[in-house]
């Protein structure tokens, strides 16, 4: 059977821990799909260097570029790619692809939504304020993309505990483990059974 063709699309600053974790779960067969491109606004990102060392498809696609919409929406096509997961890419995405993958893009956002997301709670902001709440649980969350950040169905959920003396540095890097075996899986069951945005 072809395995599905995966995008992936990262950040201009891209660390790649979730798109490792997705590429070597598709390498060795945990998940059965392949990394068909990965796109990212920049190249000289730790993510966009490891593709190239990878031998992967590297794609660079400015979000500032005149036709954003439609010039991500032909290289997704030009790469037949049948899912879009992002990993780190912090904009909302175009019109165009929203309504030609609906139901098939993927996010991971590193808290238990619906709590802490929208637009401004990525990275760093979301664990300090976690952790200024007083949360006693926090973890990952996979969830379909709509038009609006952070709210559409949630597929996929992974919890670990805020230990007492956690530091927004330390639940980070808790949250991070966890969310290279979450996105894999999520992926998994969301390819054999898809959802509606
Ligand atoms: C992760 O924390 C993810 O939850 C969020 O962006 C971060 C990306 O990190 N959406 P990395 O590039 O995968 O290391």
């Amino acid at each position: 059977m072809p395995k599905t063709r995966l995008a992936i699309l990262i950040g201009p600053k891209g660390r790649g821990t979730n798109l490792k974790a997705i590429a070597r779960a598709c390498q060795d067969g945990r998940l059965e799909a392949e990394v068909a491109v990965v796109i990212s606004p920049a190249g000289d990102s730790p993510a966009a260097q490891w593709v190239r060392e990878q031998g992967l498809t590297l794609e660079l696609v400015s979000p500032k570029a005149e036709a954003y919409g439609g010039g991500l929406l032909a290289v997704l096509r030009a790469h037949s790619a049948e899912w879009v997961c992002l990993a780190g890419y912090t904009r909302l995405l175009p019109t165009e692809v929203l309504n030609a993958y609906a139901g098939r893009i993927l996010n991971i956002h590193p808290a238990l939504l619906p709590k802490y997301g929208g637009k401004g709670m990525y990275g760093s902001h979301v664990h300090e304020a976690v952790v200024a709440a007083g949360e006693t649980e926090s973890g990952c969350s996979v969830h379909l993309v709509t038009e609006r950040y952070d709210e559409g169905p949630i597929i996929f959920q992974v919890r670990c505990p805020v230990e007492p003396g956690d530091t927004p540095e330390t639940l980070a890097a808790r949250v991070l483990e966890l969310e290279k075996q979450a996105y894999w899986q999520a992926i998994a069951q969301a390819i054999k059974r898809p959802h509606s945005a």
